[in-house]
């Protein structure tokens, strides 16, 4: 069955945001807790500071996860720097600090993780965020084992991680699963479909499967639905529930 698919260095059990629910997402922090509960491979959102320094944050805007306010994209590094990125989730982490890309890869790197790194730019940062980050994971996995799967909703970032780092694999994020996907797939010459695990059915995974490329499913936070895609073969799920959906021991 996946004799023909591109090669899958990953696990099929992805913390999402590092550390789900249990740790403020996107951090060095949650990245330790993920770790903890036997997870070797995870999905975190990176942009560009406004002076184009790679972070790891899901929003546009800094207030849900800090006590800052306002768009990141108009922030240079040492203003995201002072904030917490930790107290909104529990005193237990309040301070916790942004983390850098390069920070992330390194704590990777040295404990054997593998990274989905989704490319999340700031509305309008789209091409040179792409590039940007496929041009630091070139060097900052340069000699590591696994390389990092890169992937975006956002076609253009594709593209031009595509045409920074073509050697780098690639990912197609999906709101909703296209007509065309197949060609979408091709167009930026991805190994994988990442789309929402409301849409996936036996058919579409056999499907991906059959065209010849992987697929993976984000979130999946109920357990007998996890346990049911991966009966059903889907190469990869995203989840914030770490304790009850997790790597065998
Ligand atoms: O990469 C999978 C998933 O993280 C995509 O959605 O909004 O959680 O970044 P979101
Ligand atoms: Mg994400």
């Amino acid at each position: 069955m996946t004799a023909n698919l591109p090669s899958w260095p990953y696990s099929r059990y992805i913390a999402h945001r590092g550390g789900g629910r249990l740790a403020p997402e996107n951090t060095l922090a949650a990245m330790r807790v993920g770790a903890a509960h036997g997870f070797t491979m995870f999905e975190y959102d990176v942009k560009l500071s406004s002076d184009n320094v790679l972070v790891l944050m899901h929003d546009d805007d800094v207030d849900r996860t800090s006590n800052g306010q306002g768009p990141a994209a108009a922030k240079p590094y040492a203003e995201l720097a002072q904030l917490d990125f930790g107290g909104w989730h529990s005193a237990a982490y309040a301070g916790e600090p942004l983390p850098t890309f390069a920070a992330v890869a390194r704590y990777t790197v040295a404990n054997g993780i593998a990274s989905n790194v989704e490319i999340k730019p700031c509305p309008g940062r789209e091409a040179e965020t792409g590039r940007a980050v496929a041009l630091a994971a070139r060097q900052l996995w340069q000699g590591a084992d696994t390389a990092p799967l890169l992937s975006s909703f956002a076609e253009e970032a594709l593209a031009a991680a595509r045409k920074a780092a073509p050697e780098l694999p690639r990912a197609l994020l999906v709101e909703k699963v296209p007509a065309d996907w197949r060609e979408r797939l091709a167009k930026y010459d991805c190994v994988a479909l990442n789309i929402n695990q409301k849409d996936a059915t036996r058919e579409l995974i056999d499907a991906v499967h059959a065209a010849g490329y992987r697929i993976a499913a984000w979130t999946v936070n109920d357990p007998e639905r996890a346990r049911l895609l991966l009966d059903w073969g889907i190469d990869g799920i995203f989840t914030d529930e770490l304790a009850a959906i997790r790597p065998a021991a």
